[in-house]
């Protein structure tokens, strides 16, 4: 009903609306008074932590983009070497598991057949689990050696938005609180980065005040057949999340690259008009990123792209290249998704409205996938 939505003509909307709000619940509580994380609820103690030797996430869909952006974030705040798997595929391919493995299974419903069965598999072979869930007491959880919940609150609309945002922060408080555990050389940075994501909330908000635009350009495209995502670093699986709620939403082709790829393959897919979104990395830190998909952007522009570019605040550099620019906050740059995602999922459901397609439940598509 229209109450149930609370004012929004989709669950969806609601939901993209609540993030702000998700992303503080999952914080809260797990930052104490002097900026260090209180993860007692893991139940895995500093020992059992300082054991682990190697972290495999596994998830599906929209979870796996936030494994993906997971493994930047744990292998740099910890060292602990770090996969990321389509829970799907794990076990069939008889993967290294042992006592030290630390296994992280992502999952918003917990119910998730293909993920139940990876994690089964590594517990099988004497590894422990943390999962990250938003469903209290359901399937995967409870299967779990461990579990950090996550409070996005229930998310009814199929293409998962705020899930995905605090999936985000869960994997993020994982790896700092690793790294707090473990004592790396990244403890200075550790804090700077607790605190910012404190604050993170607010940036959330303010990306979502200025949308209009982005859902102007949407319309603009609704005739299209074909929009690219490009990305670099964390930006990567932000790519791959765009281009999943196009296909999800608007039965679009989307599909998201690696940007350094673009030259081994993709760029002979770029024609007059495409439109071609670049999420673009920080031009603070690791700016030498960001030069090479600056270039990419030039690459693509000269071929006839049509570039939606989405760039930090203050990044003048890809001004001259851009025909459209999404500005979003700056952040740190492993922090950065939490932002760049929200144009993304505000892009995909413009559009989808737009082509007339129902918004909370796409053709084919079920929230929750109880078969493998
Ligand atoms: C995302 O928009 C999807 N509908 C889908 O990819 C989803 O993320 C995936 O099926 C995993 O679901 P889960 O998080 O409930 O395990």
């Amino acid at each position: 009903s229209a109450a149930e939505k609370g004012g929004y003509d989709y669950f969806m909307l609601k939901e993209i609306a609540e993030q702000p709000k998700a992303v503080a619940d999952t914080l809260l509580g797990r930052i104490d008074a002097f900026g260090s994380l209180r993860l007692d609820e893991l139940r895995i103690s500093a020992a059992e932590l300082r054991e682990v030797d190697k972290i495999v996430v596994v998830a599906c869909g929209t979870a796996f983009h936030a494994g993906m952006i997971a493994k930047y974030a744990i292998e740099h705040w910890t060292r602990i070497p770090c996969e990321v798997e389509l829970a799907s595929e794990f076990r069939y391919r008889d993967p290294i598991l042992d006592p030290r493995t630390l296994v992280i299974a992502i999952s918003q419903s917990g119910e998730t057949m293909d993920t139940l069965m990876a994690l089964r598999h590594a517990r099988e072979q004497g590894s422990k689990v943390l999962a990250i869930c938003n469903t209290n007491g359901s399937t995967i959880p409870r299967e779990s050696d461990a579990v950090l919940y996550t409070h996005a609150g229930p998310e009814v609309a199929v293409a998962s938005t705020k899930a995905f945002l605090t999936q985000l922060v869960a994997c993020y408080l994982v790896a700092l609180y690793l790294g707090q555990a473990r004592g790396t050389k990244w403890g200075d940075e550790i804090h700077v980065v607790i605190r910012d994501l404190s604050q993170i909330s607010r940036e959330v908000e303010r990306v979502l005040e200025t949308m209009e635009p982005v859902r102007e350009l949407a319309r603009s495209l609704a005739a299209k057949n074909t929009v690219l995502f490009l990305g670099r670093h964390v930006g990567y699986p932000v790519a791959l999340e765009g281009a999943l709620k196009l296909k999800e939403l608007a039965y679009m082709h989307a599909e998201g690259f690696a940007a350094g790829e673009l030259k081994h393959g993709p760029i002979a897919l770029i024609e007059e008009d495409l439109p071609v979104v670049v999420v673009v990395p920080s031009p603070r830190g690791r700016s030498v990123l960001h030069d090479k998909i600056v270039s990419n952007i030039q690459e693509i522009r000269a071929r006839g792209a049509r570039t939606i570019v989405i760039a930090e605040e203050g990044d003048e550099a890809v001004v001259p290249y851009a025909d459209h620019l999404i500005r979003i906050p700056a952040t740190p740059t492993l922090l950065q998704p939490l932002v760049a995602t929200v144009p993304l999922q505000v892009f995909a459901c413009e559009l989808a409205t737009a082509r007339g397609n129902e918004v909370d439940q796409p053709r084919n598509l079920a929230k929750s996938v109880t078969v493998e």
